[in-house]
């Protein structure tokens, strides 16, 4: 089921209009689902009623406390890459019980606080790492509970800067290197072995990578079995692609049908890690048309939201879906739609074909991953405010920044 639909011309978010959230809170803004969210972590969970699993929201795709807490509500874990992140789940009611940490420069502290908070695991991404939470772990009289990012060097097929899974990524151990790892790993007093742990890479369309790289993962773990390593959960990482455009990724239970099977009733505890899948199209960015400049080369719609809000498209060339959030017929004329910054990589999108007039609302699609996520103050402009919709009723879940608070710790000069 779509959470944005067309009723009587308008767009709306389940049953409030995009044209009354904009005028409400004015633009640009994000907004959320809440039933796009909850739907979509039922369907991924539908598919994993028989097996022993754990969903771990990636808290990078959308870390909003209030998304944080829909999931919390829902049992998900969460998969965080930072203390910042773990702060945010323990403020948004998540069990830390249930998160796994990944990245590959968790400082001494950052270990300190989730050791503290008792985390489900850490996803160890160095021999180095694991020394120095062997080292804190001891410090503070615990046993740190630790899976190994394994590299399966599959190639994921997306953009090269989302990709992670290749050998000369720096992410992970190389899989063939692993076994050494895990024998220091269940030799040290202060670390306990729980899982092997792999994630290949974001927005991927196929499902045949997941399943190479699983395949691989499962070699490691006989290998280690064989060693009297015992391996209790296998944590298959994210990545799976929304539809931005034309894109058509696996649906929830052909990725998790396709992921049972390769296991083939081995007894293993399954962890997921999806950040995009779960948020990306539960979300859209309002803005409203400033200024339309029409030149003999090129048309610009010049918009209030920037590369600063959404830097998708000018980091990754990405295309998001543009649409008016009021329907109208009549000519459509070919605009770059870009933003006030003072950059020619602020665009929103390329050559798109709209009926506009100053002060029209426009719907940024697929933004609820990796948009507000990845928001700066560039050009100090303040980030945008976050509805949350749940059927008829609109929640701020982030106020708008105030100006003066972009600039509040700073000080001049004695
Ligand atoms: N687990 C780990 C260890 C990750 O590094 C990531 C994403 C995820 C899970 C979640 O991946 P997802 O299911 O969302 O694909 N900023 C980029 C995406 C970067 C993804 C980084 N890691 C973008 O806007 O496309």
């Amino acid at each position: 089921m779509n959470f944005f639909e067309l009723k009587s011309g308008v767009l709306h978010a389940e049953n409030v209009a995009l044209t009354d959230i904009a005028e409400q809170y004015g633009t640009p803004c994000y907004v959320y689902s809440k039933q796009a969210l909850t739907q979509a972590f039922n369907d991924f969970q539908a598919g994993l009623s028989t097996t022993d699993h754990l969903i771990c929201f990636a808290v990078k795709a959308n870390p909003n406390i209030a998304v944080l807490n829909v999931f919390a509500q829902l049992g998900a874990g969460f998969d965080i890459v930072s203390g910042g992140e773990l702060a945010r789940v323990l403020a948004a009611g998540g069990d830390p019980k249930k998160v796994v940490f990944s990245g590959v420069g968790k400082t001494a502290d950052e270990m300190r606080a989730a050791l503290g908070a008792g985390i489900l695991c850490f996803n160890v991404e160095s021999a180095s790492e694991l020394v120095r939470l062997n080292q804190v772990a001891e410090g503070m009289g615990k046993v740190a509970p630790v899976s190994l990012r394994v590299n399966p060097n599959v190639d994921a097929k997306t953009h090269p800067y989302i990709s992670t899974g290749l050998k000369n990524n720096k992410f992970g151990v190389a899989i063939d290197d692993a076994v050494p790892v895990y024998q220091k790993a269940a030799a040290m007093p202060n670390i306990a072995v729980h899982g092997v742990d792999c994630h290949i890479g974001s927005q991927i369309t196929e499902i045949a990578p997941f399943i190479d790289a699983l395949d691989r993962v499962l070699g490691l773990v006989e290998v280690l079995e064989d060693h009297k390593i015992h391996i209790s959960h296998i944590d298959v990482g994210g990545g799976i692609g929304i539809t931005y455009d034309n894109e058509t990724p696996p649906e929830f239970k052909q990725y998790t049908q396709a992921i049972l099977e390769k296991l083939n009733k081995k007894q293993v505890k399954l962890l997921f890690e999806p950040g995009r899948a779960l948020v990306g199209n539960a979300g859209v960015l309002l803005t409203k048309v400033e200024y339309l400049k029409l030149a003999e080369s090129k048309n610009f719609a010049i918009v209030d939201a920037a590369m600063n809000d959404l830097m998708r498209p000018a980091l990754y060339d990405a295309y998001h879906d543009i649409v008016p959030a009021q329907t109208r017929g009549g000519e459509k004329t070919v605009y770059e739609i870009v933003g006030p910054v003072c950059e020619t990589g602020d665009f929103l999108g390329h050559d798109r074909a709209l009926n506009l007039r100053e002060n029209d609302i426009l719907v940024v699609k697929s933004a609820g991953a990796y948009a507000m996520s990845m928001a700066s103050n560039y050009n100090t402009r303040a980030r945008a405010p976050e509805i949350m919709v749940d059927n008829n009723q609109c929640h701020i879940v982030r106020e708008r920044e105030q100006i003066t608070d972009l600039f509040a710790l700073e000080r001049k000069m004695p």
